[in-house]
């Protein structure tokens, strides 16, 4: 995606430039620079006729066929004192959706009478709403005609640097937000633990930064019996994914840690067949950091930043682990399986403490599709966030108000750590059915974290399914974590 921010007059319109005009419900405001005297008064009185309010999320396309633009849309943003920065990205994934049949390549926001717009919140909802993952369709989805270009026009020529540094961190984020979309979407059969592993390699290669792929061999080497259980059966390799970025000014390491269950059929404790497909998603997590450790590779702040993914396929081989066995973590506790559809939790209780003992960083987080119950909790508008450190919370959630991807704190109260305890064992991989699982698992995650600043973000409900979220679609997945991630990451890192 090109990306250009200008003052009025250096903007080139073309015949497949598509104008976009924001417009408050409740604001005065006089119409953008760039606008043609003859559609400024055109369009008076049609926003008279047509009834367009600037409601939030209303979109007014008008064809301007004698102009030196394709056409104008008019872009609602709702109340003025209601307007936040994701109001911006829907009504923005709402244009996408406006000029899909119009042959546009160019997008330019005029926000000349808006000056204080956020307008990377635009760029995101351009982006991201004009995603489609047509890989495995003969046909795809959308016209051959795509937009490839973003000009953003603003009055205030002082706020270009800034901006346009502002700008292009959003483009470089928003693309590989797009690409751990493709990650998530990707079947099964065309996503094993070893391709992802691959791909990692692939970026670390691009953006110079280390990367070590520990396959089943080493896994066994390193006593990471968690990872291996679950990987057992199935007849494809599991791995942990250990990526490196670091700057040599940085004053702080954050790890990042992702689950990458490449597919997840609970198991001996089999899932039930409906919906069974969506379990490709399962590896939402893992998405979340490549994307990210790709998008802070491209970046790089000054921080150091490890990324850590184990990787496995939960299935039903011979081999497979069964309820009853008790496996003896890296860490040396020993767990007891009661089901063998709580894999998640397997992997990252590894991944874990593996990061704690060899990088002893500042900060963990992981990140993981972890359990329905927390889609029960909270749907699919906001990830349950668990920590043993509440200023770490902070962070997250500072994060999170910027970039729209929401997180809520659940409690991780003794109370729950205690459901956990094993019988024959000193932990045991599920708690209570019925009772608060969300935080059950969390408990358990916990046993394996000794004395870091650690936070689990479970997106079971945010990695897809969001309905009426005008740049995401609810049967793919949604990119989740990237942004997030990068956010907290940049605010954390020497500016
Ligand atoms: N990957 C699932 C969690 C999940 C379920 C994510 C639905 C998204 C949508 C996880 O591995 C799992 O199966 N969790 C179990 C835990 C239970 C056995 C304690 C669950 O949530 O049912
Ligand atoms: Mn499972
Ligand atoms: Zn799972």
């Amino acid at each position: 995606m090109k990306l250009h921010v200008y003052t009025p007059g250096q903007v080139e319109l073309s015949a497949s430039t598509a104008l976009v005009l924001p417009r408050f419900e409740d604001v005065e405001q006089a119409w953008g620079d760039s606008l043609a005297e003859a559609d400024a008064q055109a369009f008076e009185s049609i926003i008279q006729d047509e009834g367009f309010k600037g409601k939030k999320a209303e979109c007014y396309l008008l064809p301007t066929p004698s102009s030196r633009y394709r056409c104008v849309v008019l872009m609602g943003l709702g109340k003025f004192n209601a307007f936040d920065a994701e109001v911006l990205r829907r009504s923005a994934g709402e244009v996408c959706s406006a000029i899909k049949s119009h042959s546009i390549d160019h997008i330019v926001l005029d926000s000349t009478h808006a000056e204080s717009l956020p307008v990377e919140a635009f760029i995101e909802g351009i982006i991201l709403g004009g995603y489609d993952f047509s890989t495995y369709k003969a046909q795809p989805d959308t016209l051959p005609v795509k937009v490839n270009k973003i000009s953003v026009v603003v009055a205030n020529e002082a706020a270009l640097p800034q901006l346009r540094e502002g700008c292009a961190r959003t483009a470089i984020t928003c693309k590989n937000v797009n690409w751990a979309r493709d990650l998530g979407n990707t079947p099964a059969n065309g996503l094993t633990p070893k391709i992802m592993g691959e791909y990692a390699q692939g970026f670390a290669n691009d953006t110079g930064m280390k990367c070590t792929l520990f396959d089943d061999a080493a896994l066994t080497k390193e006593g990471m019996n968690g990872i291996l259980s679950v990987s057992q059966g199935s007849s494809e390799e599991a791995r942990l994914i250990v990526l490196e970025y670091t700057h040599p000014e940085a004053e702080q390491t954050l790890a990042i840690i992702g689950k990458g269950v490449t597919f997840d059929t609970g198991g001996i404790s089999l899932k039930p067949g409906n919906g069974m497909h969506e379990m490709k998603f399962d590896m939402c997590g893992a998405a979340a950091v490549l994307g990210a450790m790709k998008t802070i590779g491209e970046l790089k702040p000054k921080i150091n930043v490890i990324g850590l993914v184990p990787a496995a396929e939960n299935k039903t081989g011979a081999e497979a682990y069964v309820p009853g066995d008790i496996i003896k973590m890296y860490n040396g506790k020993t767990v007891e399986v009661h089901n063998t559809d709580a894999e998640g939790r397997m992997l990252l209780a590894d991944a874990l403490a593996y990061t704690e003992k060899t990088f002893a960083p500042d900060a963990i987080v992981n990140f993981a599709t972890l359990t329905g119950a927390c889609v029960v909790a909270l749907g699919h508008y906001a990830a349950g966030v668990f920590s043993n450190d509440d200023p770490l919370v902070g962070e997250l959630q500072l994060a999170a108000q910027a970039s729209g991807e929401r997180v809520w704190p659940l409690p991780l109260w003794d109370d729950y750590c205690k459901l956990v305890e094993g019988t024959h064992a000193d932990i045991c991989n599920i708690g209570p059915p019925g009772e608060a699982g969300a935080i059950t698992a969390a408990a358990f995650l916990k046993n394996f974290v000794e004395k870091s600043r650690w936070a689990h973000v479970d997106i079971a409900g945010v990695a897809w399914g969001g309905k009426n979220i005008s740049y995401q679609n609810p049967k793919h997945a949604s990119g989740y974590g990237v942004r997030l991630i990068t956010q907290w990451v940049l605010n954390e890192s020497i500016q």
